[in-house]
């Protein structure tokens, strides 16, 4: 951090990772390091400056997922670094504390890029969020997990099915932070996880089997106030931050339940209804006490700012056949035109018995309504990514604060990466 800018160099390059139990190692991608990326961290009002150079071969694209910032800055499908180039965003960061992450978005081709490892975290930080009683010592009791799943070929190679079937490649090895059959040491009473769904395909409901878990954030920042759940649900590109209590010398283990991808019906192979652990936790047999989860009501006011009664403008959106509202993405198509400072309700749905996940750039929306119902509480908090169950409608508010460039667009689209690149995908600009 110098003068307030706070600078960061990345390099996305091929690599080479040797999975446990497979003879040969996979080829696979990422920034400054074989597979996947370093976590990333900024404070609020802080600008970011970064350097980002592609060693690969082919275009690649970098995306800060859930971050407010200028179109241009954004890292989607207009943004893309030809090989042996440098692209250098800058902004300042100016949004509440979250999960964000960031992966590469290059148009038609983003689940392979994601697939092949290039994916990492990227944490907020503000004033609010670090006078809040929540576990904060990184790498001991709050923790980063990328979940992921691959499948390999008969030379242990990661492998994309190009069968088309829905809702895209499912793999039958789990890894979190890149690793297959992780443990994680446990030192105090207490671990805030923030989990993320760096999946193409694969929706998740993880759970402990015998203890709740408390949810503190979505993934826009922390939610109104700590709430217990015995799982969460979480679709590609979805994060939430939950903590969990553990007692001396046990072992636990995080898992996926069945998930109730809410009617739709698909195969344990499709993901749709398999059990399996995600992450071994090994308690020390002395925990050092952390305190109850709790925040001052500062954190909202971001949230407390964008109200229903200002929304001027009603947006719908149909998810049907790899197509929003009957079409698939055109890189030079507008499709919608926001005014900066707008208050606006986007409704949302799919209309087909296929899993989606709803995801917009630059925004945090917060349900208002699925159907005429309030959220459940794990869907009432700040969010830019949502799973879509069929048929039903979800009201999204949220506001374009500022950024107006009448030249460059935002994308909203489905984030199981298959869908995406085969576009079911729209682009906004903010004017
Ligand atoms: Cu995480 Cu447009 O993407
Ligand atoms: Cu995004
Ligand atoms: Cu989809």
């Amino acid at each position: 951090l110098e003068n307030g800018v706070r600078t960061f160099e990345l390099t996305a390059r091929a690599g080479e990772t040797a999975f446990p139990g497979r003879d040969t190692a996979t080829g696979t991608w990422g920034f400054d390091d074989d597979f996947l990326g370093p976590t990333l961290r900024a404070k609020r009002g802080e600008t970011v400056a970064f350097e980002i150079d592609n060693t690969l071969d082919e275009n690649t694209s970098v995306h800060w997922h859930g971050m407010h910032l200028p179109a241009e800055m954004d890292g989607g499908p207009h943004q893309e670094i030809e090989p042996g180039q440098t692209w250098r965003p800058t902004w300042t960061v100016d949004q509440p504390a979250a999960s964000l992450w960031y992966h590469p978005h290059p148009h038609g081709a983003t689940e392979e890029h994601v697939y092949r490892g290039l994916a990492g975290m990227f944490l907020l930080d503000d004033d609010a969020s670090a006078a809040a009683d929540l576990p904060a010592d990184y790498g001991v009791d709050d923790l980063p997990l990328i979940v992921q799943d691959r499948q390999f070929d008969d030379d242990d190679q990661f492998e994309l099915s190009a069968d088309g079937s829905e809702p895209g490649t499912l793999g039958d090895t789990i890894m979190v932070n890149g690793t297959v059959g992780a443990y994680q040491q446990v030192t105090t009473d207490r671990v805030r996880l923030r989990l993320l769904n760096g999946s193409t395909a694969r929706t998740y409901a993880f759970a402990f089997p015998d203890r709740e878990m408390t949810l503190v954030a979505t993934g826009g920042g922390l939610i109104d106030a700590p709430v217990d759940l015995e799982r969460i649900r979480l679709a590609p590109g979805e994060r939430a931050e939950i903590v969990v209590p553990f007692e001396p010398g046990e072992t636990v283990r995080l898992r996926s339940e069945s998930v109730d991808l809410g009617g739709i019906l698909i195969p344990a192979t499709a993901g749709g209804n398999d059990d399996f652990d995600v992450l071994e936790f090994r308690a020390a047999d002395e925990l050092a006490p952390t305190p109850d989860p709790s925040w001052p009501r500062s954190v909202h006011a971001d949230h407390d700012a964008v109200a229903e009664a200002d929304a001027v403008n009603t947006r719908e959106f149909v998810l049907n056949t790899r197509q929003i509202n009957g079409e698939r993405m055109d890189m030079s198509r507008t499709d919608e035109v926001v005014r900066v400072g707008d208050t606006e309700i986007w409704e949302v749905r799919s209309t087909q018995a296929i899993p989606h996940s709803f995801h917009i750039h630059d925004v945090q929306f917060r349900v208002l309504t699925i159907d005429e119902e309030d959220p459940p509480p794990e869907l009432a908090g700040r969010k830019d990514t949502i799973y879509l169950e069929p048929n039903r409608r979800y009201r999204l508010l949220m506001r374009f604060e500022d950024y107006a460039d009448p030249e460059m667009p935002y994308m909203y689209h489905c984030h199981m990466l298959l869908h995406e690149d085969e576009g079911m995908m729209g682009q906004f600009v903010v004017i």
